[in-house]
């Protein structure tokens, strides 16, 4: 494992950071970046969206902004750590191929292997459901209602080897309410995430993020 994180050049409107945003889902988030990136001149763009199933709907929303998609669904015939291996294979091949300086986890579901952690260490960011280090995981919403806790929030951090582990670059808090399912819950969040991590994205391409 590696200790070492590279942060990206400190890029400019004029010649802005590129992105890889990845995928699994309906990419609400992905939308609101492209909106963000589509209404002024931003020192970061989206280059290219990888989703890893041919089903994710944030693949529309791709299309709809005129940005290059890609799916790329685990390999058949092989299995446990070839199979992974191999998948993130693809995914660097694109990644490298673009040119890309950045790489953001946008709803993302899997959890990347060290091989892939450790070449993008610092120019790999995430964007989780709650106010990590409290509620890692796939089931955070759930895991905070079950907590009983009265404020959540959403964490945008650099990936390191761990799940949910790595550095935090910003946080915000939303409430929870006595009413609140997990499906209430999660819009909140996710309306506090729409607002920050394009924020986010902008402190990191104007090289204001240390770590
Ligand atoms: C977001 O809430 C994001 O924080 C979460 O998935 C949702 C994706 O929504 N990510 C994780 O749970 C990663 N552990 P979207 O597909 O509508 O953008």
């Amino acid at each position: 494992m590696s200790d070492e994180y590279v942060l990206p050049r400190k890029a400019t409107p004029d010649s802005p950071l590129r992105l890889a945003v990845m995928i699994s889902g309906g990419g609400s988030g992905l939308r609101a970046l492209l909106k963000y990136q589509q209404e002024a001149d931003r020192a970061h763009v989206t280059t290219v969206v990888i989703a890893d199933s041919e089903s994710a709907g944030g693949l529309k929303h791709a299309m709809d902004a005129g940005v290059e998609s890609f799916s790329v669904t685990l390999p058949q015939g092989l299995k446990g750590d070839e199979r992974r291996r191999a998948h993130e294979e693809q995914i660097i091949g694109i990644i490298e191929s673009k040119d890309i300086e950045l790489i953001v986890l946008s709803g993302y579901m899997r959890i990347l292997t060290p091989f892939f952690v450790s070449r993008w260490k610092g120019r790999l960011v995430n964007i989780h459901p709650s106010l990590l280090p409290d509620f890692p995981g796939a089931h955070a919403q759930r895991d905070a209602l079950e907590a009983r806790v009265r404020v959540s929030g959403c964490t945008v951090h650099f990936v390191d080897e761990g799940v949910d582990s790595g550095p935090i670059i910003e946080q915000r808090e939303v409430p929870v309410l006595e009413s609140d399912t997990i499906d209430t819950l999660r819009d909140r969040i996710k309306q506090a995430e729409h607002d920050l991590y394009p924020k986010v994205l902008d402190d990191i391409s104007s090289g204001r993020v240390l770590l």
